[in-house]
């Protein structure tokens, strides 16, 4: 991949606190089959349809969090809101019916209802992820796309939210993350919640992946 691009500050405590499972991340079963093209639109489809489990909790608790938080609200805008754009790609996909969670699923709603009744400043970290997995899931659309034989801009909104504004959105992203008030212990629980949430995202995917040998 290009040379990661320059980080400071916060922004830096969870890029280098979360560098060694993005490395995991990256090589994972899922992941590995998404870039390369070999992922079918069925595997594809559980994949996404499995996000909008965790996004029709994740979106709910960080609008309600960034009401009683105004570090929250600073961060987290409407940009952020993707379970419509999710729900349109299911429709692509040509999904219907109800989607089962996984148990790796359940665990991350679980997670984040946790954290809104206890720490909701945690949801930052995951909010992270969720925002610095799309420059990797920019480049897997242009390849997993494709393979799918989907027509252009289909099934783009979980993996491409941003469009041509992604660079543009990750770096101002960065820098509001940078200028947060945020205490040492604060950032800390947020790179604990960053890190516990791609080995959450990478359990969704492995038991996927199990689910499909
Ligand atoms: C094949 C899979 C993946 C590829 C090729 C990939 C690639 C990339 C690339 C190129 C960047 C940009 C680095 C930069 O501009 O500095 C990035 C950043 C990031 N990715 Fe991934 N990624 C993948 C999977 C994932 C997954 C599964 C997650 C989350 C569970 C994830 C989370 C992140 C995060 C949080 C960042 C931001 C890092 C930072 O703070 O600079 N990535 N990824």
């Amino acid at each position: 991949m290009a040379a990661p691009s320059k980080a400071t500050g916060f922004h830096l405590k969870l890029r280098e606190g979360t560098q060694q499972l993005h490395d995991q991340a990256e090589a994972g079963d899922l992941q590995d089959k998404m870039v390369n093209g070999t992922l079918s639109k069925e595997e594809f489809t559980s994949f996404i349809a499995q996000m909008k489990l965790v996004h029709a909790a994740l979106e709910p608790a960080l609008t309600s969090a960034s009401t009683g938080d105004n570090r929250i609200e600073k961060i987290f805008d409407e940009d952020h809101i993707r379970i419509g754009k999710i729900e349109q790609d299911l429709v692509d996909l040509e999904w219907e019916g109800d989607i089962t969670p996984l148990p790796a699923t359940e665990r991350f709603v679980n997670y984040v209802h946790e954290k809104i009744d206890t720490n909701p400043i945690a949801l930052v970290g995951v909010l992270y992820v969720e925002e610095g997995a799309t420059n990797g899931n920019k480049y897997i659309a242009k390849k997993l796309i494709p393979a799918l034989g989907l027509g252009e801009g289909k099934a783009l909104g979980f993996l491409d939210p941003h469009g041509d504004e992604q660079r543009a959105k990750w770096n101002a992203f960065k820098e509001t993350l940078n200028e947060l008030d945020l205490t040492e212990e604060e950032e800390a629980t947020c790179v604990e919640s960053a890190q516990e949430t791609f080995r959450m995202i990478m359990n969704i995917s492995n038991e996927l992946s199990a689910a499909n040998v």
